[in-house]
């Protein structure tokens, strides 16, 4: 096979072209990229037939017949009534030691490490004077890793009072509980309790190790919060923002019903247009359409979710003096965040109301907001949308011979009209595994026709992002993580091989002679590292055998730098191979110098891979 470079024949991408993609799934957010340790911090956790419930927290004390714990509706939250009760009955003498009292294990555990800090903070009531030990504890040996104890009068306490705590841990168990216990006889209520460590990323409150991961693939946009999040399953369990801002005490909490778990929704939408800014990402922000999976508010009815949406978009970048943007000042950025694209719902076109939901939407953001770019879920990639739109998402999930065929998909796309936003993309079905290199080599090559397709496709991402090995409800994702480890599938490196694509510029590139698992392209770009000007050639083997191929660059003035290039490569001996919490780094890019690199060169493609030539010009 040849491959002919010409890069006198050049056309930018788009500076928004690859991004990332973050629902509340698999506990991405709650239990995980949300630093919060405490698993239902205001003990309201329920499902959509489940009344209110303690789980996971339990009772703890040698003598349990000396605490009687309940909840009532005696919290000083309005929307989020709930609090818990204890009764202790023994006395300080009585009580065995140790006392009695609730223990949180967090989310599958908490990560105590030694060393760090962490913010305790919670709310407590009480008919007399409190005497409360507060600690983190080993799960399995019961070890205390850190403790304080937090006395106060009965005057301090008997109406509600917040009471804060920095505990520093002095031993290390990825899989404690939080403790808080008592021997003072007499009634105590609790509320909001929660645990953070404090070295998050610039004490946003997100888990820095996740952070760095997300942060590392260079995303330009990143959209949020999902997905089928943003829908429900039913309407009352959908994503409303106004319920998922200011202080995060009084967030009333949501069931995800379409993903089976309780959020306190520490992770709101404040937080996601933050972790944006954070990632110098533009926040690509999908509200619901009043549209679910099984519920619909009919157009003549629309106009208090588009209320609603308009509402959401002054919260974001309104004036710190409007009504909404002051709410954002008080949170702690008086700045406006970037927000210049809205998704109006999530995989709903073709129902009922969605196209004259969609259209009062698209009308009143427009009047408001006109440089706002609008997302509409109807796929323009085979004919022009009926109604105006900037962009159509696009999602595909397949298995890998049909991902890998999809490189062709955007050739015959309109080019007039609206862009594409391939908004999420993954190898999924039977020959995914949990995240395997053939999957990802698929995925490149899909990857390779959308940036060839990227005067039509704008936008890019992968989904869903991230796992909680706990909760493993939709596998593959590009982020695996327990409490204190994490690591990226094949799926989740080769977007490593694409971060340089926003912003530079595609070079016509074209194969003669090549075998069908060949799928190629060529772009300039500036490594933001040295500063200096790069080509980069980007080949997928998708077939069993080694393929050897010539790569031509044409129109060159200036030659090759030998030293300086380089080979990356990802790939593995066996095609199901995957990455793993003991062997995080088995599949990822392996960089080599190319010291032979030329204008003309003949280089081996190794079985079911993706090669990254990286030519300094
Ligand atoms: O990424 C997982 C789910 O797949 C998303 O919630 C939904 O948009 C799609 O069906």
């Amino acid at each position: 096979s040849k491959l002919i470079v010409d890069v006198g024949s050049r056309r930018p991408i788009p500076n928004t072209f690859f991004g990332a993609f973050f629902e509340e799934i698999n506990h991405a957010g709650t239990g995980g990229l949300w630093a919060e340790l405490v698993n239902n911090k205001g003990f309201e956790a329920r499902g959509s037939s489940v009344p209110s419930n303690i789980y996971p927290w339990t009772i703890i004390g040698e003598d349990r017949s000396s605490i009687i714990v309940s909840t009532d509706s005696s919290s000083c939250f309005e929307r989020n009534k709930i609090a818990l009760r204890m009764d202790i009955l023994c006395q300080r003498q009585s009580c065995q030691p140790g006392g009695v009292g609730i223990s949180n294990p967090g989310f599958w555990g908490m990560n105590i490490e030694q060393g760090k800090k962490y913010k305790i903070v919670f709310y407590v009531r009480s008919l007399g004077p409190i005497d409360l030990q507060v600690s983190f504890v080993g799960s399995n040996d019961g070890v205390k890793l850190a403790s304080t104890n937090i006395k106060a009068s009965r005057l301090k306490v008997a109406k509600w009072s917040r009471m804060e705590t920095i505990i520093e841990a002095n031993a290390t168990n990825h899989n404690s509980s939080l403790q808080i216990t008592t021997s003072n006889r007499g009634v105590v209520w609790l509320d909001q309790v929660s645990a953070m460590p404090l070295d998050t990323y610039k004490g946003h409150g997100f888990r820095s190790d996740l952070f760095q991961m997300v942060a590392n693939l260079k995303p330009k946009f990143f959209r949020f919060p999902g997905g089928c999040f943003v829908e429900g399953n039913y309407l009352k369990n959908a994503f409303r923002w106004k319920d998922i801002v200011g202080p995060w005490e009084e967030r009333p909490g949501h069931f995800n019903d379409v993903w089976g778990y309780w959020t306190d929704d520490g992770f709101g939408f404040f937080e996601g247009l933050q972790l944006s800014e954070d990632l110098g990402a533009f926040p690509v922000w999908v509200f619901n359409n009043g549209i679910s999976h099984n519920d619909q508010v009919n157009t003549t009815a629309i106009s208090p979710f588009v209320q609603e949406a308009l509402d959401g978009i002054e919260f974001a970048r309104g004036s710190p003096t409007s009504q909404w943007g002051s709410l954002r000042a008080s949170m702690g950025h008086p700045e406006p965040f970037d927000l210049r694209f809205v998704g109006v719902g999530n995989e709903d076109c073709g129902k009922y109301n969605y196209l004259g939901n969609y259209l009062k939407f698209y009308e009143a953001i427009k009047r408001t907001y006109p440089d706002i770019q609008i997302i509409s879920n109807c796929d323009g990639s085979d004919q022009p949308l009926n109604h105006p739109a900037d962009l159509y998402d696009f999602h595909i999930y397949a298995n890998s011979k049909d991902m890998f065929s999809k490189y062709t998909k955007f050739d015959n796309a309109p080019r007039s009209g609206p862009k594409a936003f391939v908004s999420e993309y993954a190898v999924q079905k039977e020959d995914a595994g949990a995240g395997s290199l053939l999957a990802a080599v698929a995925e490149a090559a899909f990857l390779i026709g959308l940036e060839k397709n990227s005067d039509i496709v704008q936008m890019v991402a992968y989904a869903p992002l991230f796992l909680n090995t706990n909760d493993r409800r939709w596998i593959p994702d590009a982020i695996v993580f327990n409490s204190y480890q994490n690591y990226g599938t094949p799926s989740y490196w080769l977007q490593q091989l694409f971060i340089d694509s926003s912003g530079a510029i595609l070079l016509n590139s074209t194969l003669h002679n090549s075998s069908s698992s060949i799928v190629a392209s060529a772009i300039e770009y500036k490594n933001s590292q040295d500063g200096k000007n790069y080509l980069k050639v980007k080949v997928v083997n998708f077939g069993n055998t080694i393929e050897n191929i010539g790569i031509s660059i044409h129109g060159l003035n200036s030659s090759v730098q030998p030293f300086g290039s380089s080979m990356t490569v990802l790939t593995s001996p066996n095609i199901m191979d995957e990455n793993s919490f003991s062997k995080p780094n088995k599949i990822v890019p392996q960089g080599t110098s190319l010291e032979n690199a030329s204008k003309d060169m003949n280089v081996g493609l190794l079985p079911y891979s993706i090669t990254s030539f990286d030519l300094l010009i």
